[in-house]
């Protein structure tokens, strides 16, 4: 056993590790007999020194091996993103691909800070159960085809310790930890077709297109090299996804996106949510089936424009024991509301979608802390997008939340978010 500080001493130096040592390390962690300063040391000096694509293919390999690695004997594909404000992209494409004949066997995560989670959005539906056991989880993929829950403590352990002690030592901004810490979860979760959706901009953690497109090339270089086929995208992340964040208000615009004449009478239809969409969704069919990337989306919008997309939806969220009958009484809940108005006229040149979120978060949609609880009626809803043109008094947006603090507070950092050009 190589001494923890030896190898720590060596990528400070800048130095890179062999594989015995980062095996070493990483399972030594797991285990306990790392303890988490010598842990969080290697993370700092891997943050500043980085690491070959040799050491980083090491890392994703020794953290997908720290628990369970699932297997399909059926085309699967899935979709991982980076993460946004507003995201609800996964109810649509998870669906359409599903929709399509590939199975799709989704692990998702939970919110926690700006970011909102797959899993607590889904749980705004009543009865929605997102923490399926890996049997159950299994079951759900092979009988309907797609399944939505959290990862389990079975899947990549080290990531899990790992990710909780990166988020308060400042080194999540790595390329090569968050390639490890993303594509061991999704090796082990066993998809043959991986399409990553990395986000660029304001309301994502990569802030520049140098930045997405490098952790775009990192991920596809180390699927590839796991075996698996891959694209990444980089998608805009400086304006919103649609209209609403939060949870029960997300679902909502999801499932009109889909084509729900129940949850989508009078609702604006989110045009970037559908495109981003399908764009992601025909990558997926394409690297699955082997076909064009034209005949992929074609089949794709057939499955959205047929409803497919919606039922493959509404049956996952029925296996899952969700209730779309209660959801829909649950919308009637009496909440308190703030619209606010637009005090001068002209063009929305921008709405700061990091803006937008941290007011989100604070109405009571989102966790500061791991242990916070969900108020999963509150959010934004924005009646406006980017390019339209208002005048004087005409809503922007309406904020919503169970409870009435710091709405006003609130309403008025809101209206910090727009930018109104004459
Ligand atoms: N998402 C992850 O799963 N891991 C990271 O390190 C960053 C984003």
């Amino acid at each position: 056993m190589i001494p923890a500080k030896i190898i720590i001493d060596k990528k400070r130096e800048g130095k890179p590790l062999g594989s015995a040592e980062i095996r070493e390390f990483i399972n030594g962690f797991v285990s306990g007999d790392i303890p988490d300063y010598q842990m969080s040391a290697l993370a700092m000096a891997i943050c500043c020194r980085g690491m070959t694509e040799r050491e980083t293919a090491d890392l994703v390999e020794v953290m997908m091996n720290s628990g369970k690695c699932l297997k399909w004997g059926f085309p699967t594909a899935d979709k991982h993103s980076t993460g946004g404000v507003g995201d609800k992209l996964s109810f649509l494409v998870q669906p359409i691909v599903a929709a399509c004949g590939i199975a799709v066997p989704s692990l998702t995560g939970r919110g926690l800070g700006l970011t909102g989670g797959t899993a607590d959005k889904l749980e705004s539906i009543p009865g929605y159960n997102a923490s399926l056991t890996l049997e159950e989880f299994e079951k759900v993929v092979s009988d309907v085809g797609l399944s939505m829950t959290v990862q389990t403590s079975e899947i990549t352990p080290a990531d899990k310790k790992l990710y909780a002690l990166r988020d308060v030592t400042g080194t999540v901004s790595s390329i090569p930890l968050i390639t490890a810490s993303i594509l061991s979860k999704k090796l082990a979760e066993g998809a043959d077709v991986l399409v990553f959706d990395v986000k660029c901009g304001n309301g994502a953690f990569m802030k520049t297109p140098e930045e997405a497109n490098a952790l775009a090339e990192s991920l596809v270089v180390h699927a590839r090299r796991a075996g698996r086929k891959c694209a990444a995208i980089v998608t805009d992340m400086n304006a919103l996804l649609g209209y609403a964040v939060g949870n029960a208000n997300e679902i909502v615009e999801a499932l009109a996106a889909l084509g729900s004449k129940r949850f989508g009478t009078g609702r604006k239809v989110p045009r970037d949510v559908i495109e981003t969409s399908l764009k992601l969704a025909s990558a997926m069919v394409s690297l699955s089936l082997g076909t064009d990337e034209a005949a992929a989306l074609e089949m794709c919008r057939a499955k959205l424009s047929s409803l497919a997309a919606l039922e493959k939806f509404e049956e996952m969220i029925a296996a899952h024991g969700g209730s779309l009958d209660r959801f829909e009484r649950l919308l009637k809940t009496p909440t308190f509301r703030f619209k606010i108005q637009a005090m001068r006229s002209g063009v929305i040149e921008a709405i700061d979608a990091g803006k937008v979120a941290r007011v989100a978060l604070q109405l009571g949609a989102g966790r500061e802390k791991s242990t916070d609880k969900i108020d999963h009626l509150a959010g934004v809803t924005l009646c406006v997008a980017r390019g339209d043109r208002v005048a004087v008094g005409d809503a922007l947006a309406t904020l919503e939340s169970s409870t009435l603090n710091n709405l006003e507070r609130l309403a008025a950092d809101l209206l910090q978010a727009f930018q109104i050009k004459r």
